[in-house]
């Protein structure tokens, strides 16, 4: 077995030291990338054989040696050594170490700096695609919960005061479109950073006559990238990349909110399956939401990644620079964060209850009919300002009273509009408005019907 020495040791006197070994390393990080490492390895050989560089038996070793080097990895038999310091040199190292010469041919043509860009955007593919089918997963129980609450009117707020009423089911729909953003984001991501930029070398490609199609065109790449330059130093996709995590944890936050707003006493209108909750070590009673209040958290280090991603782009010179070893801690940390939480929102939605009860006695608080009203003067000629106005002094007069819309008479009403006639009761309370609505996208029952067998259709076919 050929004893392997890092090539550059002819260049650097001496050993580096213990403390440099360690701070330059990203080993511990990157070993994540050994398939994507090996497959465009194996990609690489290939075409380096089709040109003729490298022998038809060397092809064999080289692939034999690094499939046989994925298995050690994969059975945990492999040593990492962080002498090595990525994954890149880990595998060719032991390569050189398996096969002897033909090894030593593997990385001609070929710098770690395109390597690492064509390991990040094939592992990038992979983890869209996973974290694509978990938004599809939480969009699903979305619409199986919507589907229990077609009928259950509910507030809808604004400034978190009560505004309008509004069916369940659509509440919980207006999750699936923000999911949904979120999915076409992330295709778009997809899209934009499936090239390859393999054959770019350290950073102006090669005088060997590489095949930079061939390797794309193995990687199921689109094509390949124009710039060579470019090519090493773009991680505009790793930023948006974890920007899009960032906006899926944001939506999810924001749900989380809502649901540890409306599982309590004052609220009452959830109820997070115990599952779902922990209890306190001091106060016996306790049924805390503590999952969502981790989802609501984790948000922050999301948004850190991306912080960091920014910010370890805007001050490097063109070209590649060792900065940039430090993007993939983010966009690990970015992806698995989103993944975990939108498994966990997933598990939480498809075992959430609305109190409909305590919902509905609570309902014609609040004169969430009060615009409904409005327009029901409309429909009798008033212009909306003036029904505007006779509507909210209706209102202060409720309020002086104690009494709801709904529970005036008919003298009352009339005492402040003429127009009003003995059908208004059928436009006003909270159940009848949340029936009338008409508009396309409305929050009321026929729309949410709608959107349902909608979103039912479309995600079946995802
Ligand atoms: N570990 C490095 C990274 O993640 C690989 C590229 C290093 N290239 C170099 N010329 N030092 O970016």
């Amino acid at each position: 077995m050929a004893k392997s020495k890092k090539s550059w040791e002819g260049r650097l006197a001496g050993q580096p030291d213990q403390m440099t070994v360690d701070f330059v390393e990203s080993l511990s990080i990157d070993k994540r990338f050994y398939k994507y490492d090996i497959v465009g390895s194996i990609a690489h050989a290939q075409m380096l054989a089709e040109q003729k560089l490298i022998t038809k038996a060397e092809l064999k070793a080289i692939k034999d040696g690094l499939l046989e080097i994925g298995q050690e990895i994969a059975e945990g038999r492999f040593k990492f050594d962080k002498k090595y310091e990525d994954i890149h040199m880990a595998i060719e190292a032991a390569l050189i170490s398996k096969i002897g010469e033909a090894g030593k041919k593997l990385h001609t043509g070929r710098s770690r700096n395109d390597q690492v860009a064509t390991d990040i955007r094939l592992w990038m593919r992979d983890e869209i695609e996973i974290l694509q089918a978990k938004i599809t997963l939480l969009q699903k129980a979305f619409v199986k919960l919507a589907g229990k609450y077609t009928e259950d009117v509910m507030p809808g707020y604004t400034h978190l005061q009560r505004a309008q009423p509004i069916v369940v089911a659509s509440y919980l729909l207006s999750f699936v479109e923000q999911l949904e953003r979120d999915f076409i984001r992330l295709k778009n991501c997809s899209e934009l950073l499936n090239v390859s930029p393999l054959g770019s070398g350290a950073v102006a490609g090669s005088t060997l006559p590489l095949d930079r199609k061939s390797t794309a065109k193995q990687l199921g790449f689109s094509g390949v990238t124009r710039n060579t330059i470019d090519a090493v130093s773009d991680r505009d996709f790793c930023a948006e990349f974890i920007f899009d995590c960032a906006l899926i944890a944001t939506g999810l936050s924001r749900l989380a909110e809502d649901w540890i707003i409306y599982s309590t006493s004052e609220f009452g209108f959830v109820r997070i399956d115990d599952s779902f909750c922990t209890s306190s070590s001091m106060m016996p009673q306790k049924r805390n939401p503590d999952t969502l209040e981790l989802i609501r958290g984790k948000t922050a280090l999301v948004y850190g990644s991306l912080m960091a991603m920014l910010t370890i782009l805007k001050g490097q010179p063109t070209g590649y620079n060792r900065d940039l070893q430090e993007d993939k801690i983010h966009i690990f940390a970015a992806g698995d964060t989103v993944g975990k939480s939108l498994d966990m929102a997933r598990a939480i939605v498809l075992h959430t209850k609305f109190n409909t009860k305590r919902i509905s006695a609570g309902l014609e608080e609040g004169f969430l009919d009060a615009t409904a009203l409005a327009e029901y003067l409309v429909g009798k000629g008033v212009a909306f300002r003036e029904a505007h106005g006779i509507v909210g002094s209706l209102v202060a007069y409720c309020e002086r009273t104690n009494k709801k819309l709904g529970e005036l008479g008919l003298d009352e009403f009339r005492k402040y509009c003429r127009a009003v006639e003995a059908d208004v009761y059928e436009s006003i309370g909270a159940a009848n408005v949340a029936n009338k609505y008409v508009t396309e996208g409305a929050a009321g029952v026929k729309q949410a019907k709608g959107q349902i067998a909608y979103w039912t259709s479309e995600l079946d076919a995802r």
